[in-house]
């Protein structure tokens, strides 16, 4: 911070940007990153990388942050909503085929609590129907599907460097590109519509207005931030694999005698340690518990509501029941504290208390 404060350069793609960028690139093989001012703003500027058209329809899971339905909804997308996997709560790709009709143009899969999806029949489904897969990584950060990052599966893929994340600066966020053909239109979109990236470059002698665009580019203060915890992610990573394997191990006999579900992890899949949840029998057995750790100054607290249930989901004819899974897993779903400084007795302090609970 003290550096980009030094450097003079509080605006973005100053040095602390290319750092941020080039190592997103080198770390996990793709062609070209660009840090963003959010994961929600990455959204929206693959909507507008993909045309989409008022009609047009995008696939995206019912259990997920509004943005990854809004960014397209914004371009006057229609939304369809996909139920989830009981086991890893993630998009249910057999639904997929289903779903799909002449005018469905991407499917948005996101991998939660960093655990991946089921890329290969999700690339085979999209390949087969000619549609566009834009992976919401915002919880995936340094996992892997087969041995591959997430991330480098679709042709864009998003990131969230938002407070809550394994790696943050705030608020920001990073647009991965995979597919070349999208490299020189992303740069003019988060350039405001203009070509000023290739103008720095040298390629043009001024700069003008292109394209659509807004403004998509990250403080240079804020990339310094990150980069900060960008070259430590190797260990950032193995303190939250400590936290999630204390919490595992400590909860494993009291969740199987209380009938509760911890989170599953898919052998194939190396996840990246973005949350620690447990799944209750019931809402109200879930209520209690988190009314039970809140009075022991813990807070614990539930996640997405389905979207389909929503005002703007009803808006798309989405229909009570048309996503049980979700439905069930948002009632009964409660994620246990999880950040980096995490450890010792406080961590502790935390498994005992929801071992006192049984539902
Ligand atoms: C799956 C998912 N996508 C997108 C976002 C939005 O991220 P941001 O706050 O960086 O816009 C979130 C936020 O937590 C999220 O959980």
């Amino acid at each position: 911070m003290h550096q980009a404060l030094e450097n003079g350069h509080a605006s973005g793609d100053g040095p602390f940007t290319k750092k941020c960028q080039t190592m997103m690139e080198q770390s996990l093989g793709v062609p070209r990153a660009l840090l963003t001012t959010s994961c929600t703003h990455a959204l929206e500027m693959c909507a507008l990388l993909l045309d989409l058209q008022p009609g047009d329809e995008v696939i995206v899971p019912d259990f997920t942050f509004v943005s990854t339905a809004n960014a397209f909804a914004l371009r006057g997308a229609r939304i369809v909503f996909a139920d989830i996997r009981p086991d890893t709560l993630n998009i249910d790709e057999t639904q997929l085929e289903r779903l799909i009709t002449p005018r469905t143009r991407a499917v948005v899969p996101v991998h939660y609590a960093g655990v991946g999806c089921e890329m290969d029949v999700i690339l085979d489904i999209a390949r087969r129907h000619g549609i566009a897969v834009v992976e919401d990584n915002a919880h995936g950060l340094f996992g892997k599907y087969k041995g591959r990052y997430l991330g480098t599966f679709g042709c864009l893929a998003t990131q969230s460097f938002h407070e809550t994340k394994n790696i943050t600066c705030g608020e920001g966020g990073a647009l991965l590109i995979n597919d070349p053909k999208y490299i020189e239109r992303a740069e003019i979109i988060r350039e405001k519509g203009t070509n000023r990236s290739r103008f720095f470059r040298g390629q043009v002698d001024k700069y003008t207005w292109v394209d659509f665009g807004s403004s998509y580019v990250l403080s240079d203060l804020l990339a310094a931030f990150l980069f900060a915890q960008l070259e430590r992610w190797e260990e950032i990573q193995r303190r939250r694999r400590a936290i999630w394997e204390t919490y595992y191990n400590g909860l494993v006999d009291w969740a199987s005698k209380n009938d509760v579900r911890l989170p599953i992890v898919p052998p194939h899949c190396e996840q990246a340690y973005h949350m620690f949840y447990l799944i209750l029998p019931s809402l109200e057995a879930r209520q209690a518990l988190i009314a039970h750790l809140r009075a022991r100054d813990i807070l614990s607290v539930f996640h997405y509501l389905p979207l389909h249930m929503s005002d703007m989901g009803r808006r798309y004819g989405a229909r009570r029941g048309q996503c049980p899974i979700t439905q069930s897993t948002s009632d009964r779903l409660l994620r246990l504290p999880f950040f980096n400084e995490l450890e010792g007795r406080v961590l502790e302090r935390v498994v005992e208390a929801v071992r006192e609970f049984s539902p």
